[in-house]
């Protein structure tokens, strides 16, 4: 692989681009290009300031024509909402794209978006790859990697447990905490594209180890505040939601294979009360021979709390990738096809 610069743009400075753009912007084999944005304050502004470093010379912008002329490597992309036709025309552009949302890999679902991915990536000559830390790393990678050590697999369970009371997001609001049960079940299911999207990291595991996807079922339950839990956007009121619990199940051969479990959790103070503590953590449990179970969580901050490092780990998970995804030959690349990534510029 060559120690060239990448020349790289940030799309969308959310929690997740600004982490990207900070990266983009102190590690010395990426040359930060450009800057898409669409909140109106942001416009004009230089990237370092969106990120509280010293200026770059390189300017926000919303206008996507720019965007698309400039002369880029590729594009960490990293908006709220999916467009799919649009990732296609930075990729006809001849610009590598690393996207946040996925697709991940072929499946039923994904299936049309790969395609039109595929067409556009040989078009430009270039590549795309889903990533993230789940889907697109902690449950299809890292398990992948880790059957190494097996001798039998019985079960693998995925689960990401957050604490959104130490580490505060968008998604409080995004998943109906502090609502009644009444009020959540009445909502459109927040979740509804989650299982097929997180379905295209089981599909991997199974296409890895070499078995068919059977079936993919689901199960969601709730946990209700006991008193009132304040938190920066406000508060979760006492009999209202205040932890979430999703969990999927990919079949084969009439087996559950594969679990995964979502624990969102406002706190521990809540009824049922899950057990799972105040630590943030990702965690494999592997069943069969030998068994065995590794647990990922951020080093304690200075309250001694561990917060929750997903949304940074998904955006280094794109940026580390960059240098292979653009050195790769065109077309759409899984972790299959990228093999051991090999990470540049952060021993510095
Ligand atoms: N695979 C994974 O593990 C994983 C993990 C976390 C997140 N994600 C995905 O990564 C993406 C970014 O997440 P995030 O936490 O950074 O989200 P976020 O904080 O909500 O930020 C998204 C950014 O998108 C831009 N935006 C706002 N409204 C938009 C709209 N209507 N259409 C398009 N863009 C809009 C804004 O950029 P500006 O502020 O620059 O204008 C906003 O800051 C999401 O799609 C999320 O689902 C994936």
């Amino acid at each position: 692989m060559s120690q060239k610069s990448y020349r790289v743009i940030q799309w969308a400075t959310g929690t997740v681009g600004k982490v990207s753009l900070r990266h983009f912007i102190e590690n010395p084999a990426f040359e930060l290009v450009g800057v898409l944005v669409t909140n109106p304050e942001k416009v004009g502004k230089d990237a370092g300031e969106l990120v509280d470093l010293p200026p770059t010379g390189v300017l926000a912008t919303n206008d996507v024509e720019a965007i698309i002329a400039l002369d880029a490597d590729c594009v960490l992309f990293a908006p709220m909402l999916q467009d799919i036709d649009m990732v296609c025309r930075l990729l006809s552009s001849g610009k590598n794209v690393v996207s946040t949302i996925g697709p991940f890999f072929t499946t039923d679902f994904s299936k049309a978006e790969v395609e039109q991915l595929e067409a556009a990536a040989q078009e430009g000559g270039v590549s795309f790859h889903g990533c993230g830390i789940h889907p697109g790393f902690i449950g299809d990678i890292m398990p992948m990697t880790l059957t190494r050590l097996m001798d039998r697999i019985d079960r693998i369970q995925v689960f990401e447990i957050a604490n959104k009371l130490v580490s505060p997001s968008v998604y409080i609001e995004f998943m109906g905490f502090g609502l009644t049960p009444e009020e959540l079940s009445a909502r459109p299911n927040c979740m509804e594209y989650a299982m097929p999207t997180f379905g295209e990291s089981m599909a991997m595991v199974l296409a890895g180890l070499g078995k068919q996807v059977e079936n993919l079922t689901e199960k969601h339950e709730i946990a209700l505040a006991r008193n009132d839990i304040a938190y920066p956007g406000g508060v979760i009121r006492a009999g209202t939601v205040a932890g979430q619990h999703w969990e999927w199940t990919m079949w084969t051969e009439g087996k559950p294979l594969l679990l995964y479990h979502l624990y969102y959790v406002m706190g521990e103070d809540m009824e049922p009360n899950w057990g799972l503590g105040a630590t943030s953590r990702h965690r494999i449990v592997f069943e069969g021979n030998p068994e065995f179970e590794m647990t990922l969580t951020a080093s304690p901050d200075a309250e001694g709390k561990h917060p929750f490092l997903g949304i940074i780990w998904t955006a280094l998970l794109g940026a580390t990738a960059i240098p292979q995804v653009c050195d790769a030959k065109p077309g759409v690349l899984t972790h299959f096809d990228l093999g051991v990534v090999r990470p540049q510029g952060l021993i510095r």
